[in-house]
């Protein structure tokens, strides 16, 4: 029996196959590698001494998907796998509602066809849209402006009617917050192709000199420094929230949909950031503070007590781990798995 990782080769998929073989389950990853690399999963398989089988394969391809199924007893399905700019996502729509919406559909259909019913999918905070206040809890109205968040929106709703069709789904919709840090080890983390979109991955590209300078959207906004507040979650500590998802599928006897916020419950601006980064790295991160970005949301955090109450989980690492992890694998490898 084990567990099918698809996106398993990408940031959050990579950490998380750790964590599952750590505690003892088995594990097959499927990539297309369209944003990661073979390398990435030679590194988990460093890091936890155990062969790795993995399928290049595109969910988008029912016969990639069959082939896996049929030649393993897969049990429950973590599904990583998709485009995740949201830019990106409005100059390229189709291309984004093709991998993220099609390529979803192709797989819970095969899941059907092989009656596994057991699904945690990455879900995320954009479906917020603009909260009016925060924390932000699970209940909020859900609203989204861009293909990216409609993605998120449109298989959340998919995955509720699959359930009513058949209620021995057991689904899980984790919103994730803002994830960073990378695995202690400095094997495995974040390794975004050209110029990155996101605030940390840009901190520690200015931090190691492949970047020039951090330009630092806004500083006029109202809150206690003038940047933006994010909730910025350790990227194992966002791993173990998936083993501890399916430990408690695992202990329930029926289906249901779960929908839970993965995030530390506490807000940090921009600047906080920037500065702890500096602090642990002893690297100075050089910015200057532009134009505010269109589209950005002022504060965003979570109330993460729903998912510290029902997965038993709760968030280990703060913001000085985040960044000291960040930076040793940044350093470790200046271009990322390119290196
Ligand atoms: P990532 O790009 O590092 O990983 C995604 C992986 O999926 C990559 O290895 C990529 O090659 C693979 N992939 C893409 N399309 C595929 C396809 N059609 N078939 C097979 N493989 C395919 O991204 P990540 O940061 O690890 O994010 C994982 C998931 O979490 C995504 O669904 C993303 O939308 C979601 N998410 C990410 C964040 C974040 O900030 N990183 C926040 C919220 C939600
Ligand atoms: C954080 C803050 C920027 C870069 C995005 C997606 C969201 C989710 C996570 C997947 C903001 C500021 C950034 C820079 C900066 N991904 N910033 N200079 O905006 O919370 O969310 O990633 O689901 O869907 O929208 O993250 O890291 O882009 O920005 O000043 O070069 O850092 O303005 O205030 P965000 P981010």
């Amino acid at each position: 029996m084990a567990i099918l990782i698809t996106g398993g080769a990408g940031y959050i998929g990579t950490h998380t196959a750790v964590e599952l073989l750590n505690s003892g389950y088995d594990i097959i990853i499927a990539d297309n590698f369209s944003n990661s690399t073979v390398t990435a999963i030679q590194r988990v398989e460093q890091i936890t001494d155990t062969k790795i089988q993995f399928y290049e394969a595109d969910i988008r391809r029912y016969t990639d998907l069959t082939a896996i199924f049929q030649n393993n007893t897969i049990e429950a399905v973590i599904h990583f796998a998709g485009l995740k700019s949201v830019n990106e996502s409005i100059t390229h729509p189709v291309e984004y509602y093709d991998n993220n919406i099609s390529g979803t559909i192709n797989l819970c259909k095969v899941m059907q066809e092989f009656s596994v019913k057991k699904f945690i999918f990455s879900s995320s905070a954009v479906v917020y849209g603009d909260p009016e206040t925060v924390p932000i809890t699970e209940d909020f109205p859900v609203s989204t402006s861009n293909p990216y968040g409609q993605s998120k929106l449109m298989t959340e709703q998919i995955l509720h009617d699959i359930f009513i069709s058949d209620n021995e789904w057991q689904i899980a919709l984790l919103r994730y917050f803002n994830p960073v840090g990378a695995h202690k080890s400095g094997l495995i983390g974040e390794s975004p192709n050209g110029v990155p979109n996101n605030l940390m991955p840009y901190i520690s590209q200015v931090a190691v000199g492949k970047l020039e300078k951090l330009h630092v959207f806004g500083g006029d906004y109202d809150t206690r420094d003038g940047t933006c507040i994010r909730d910025f979650i350790h990227v194992v500590d966002l791993a173990k929230g998936h083993v501890k998802a399916l430990d408690y599928f695992d202990t329930q006897k029926k289906g249901e949909v779960l929908t839970l916020n993965l995030g530390t419950g506490t807000g940090y601006t921009v600047l906080e950031l920037i500065h702890t980064f500096q602090k642990v790295s002893g690297k100075n991160i050089d910015y200057d503070i532009v134009e505010r970005r269109p589209g950005d949301i002022v504060v965003s955090y979570a109330a993460a007590n729903l998912a510290e109450k029902i997965l038993a989980w709760k968030t280990e690492h703060n913001l000085e781990d985040m960044c000291r992890d960040t930076w040793n694998w940044q350093s470790k490898n200046p271009s990322g798995y390119d290196t």
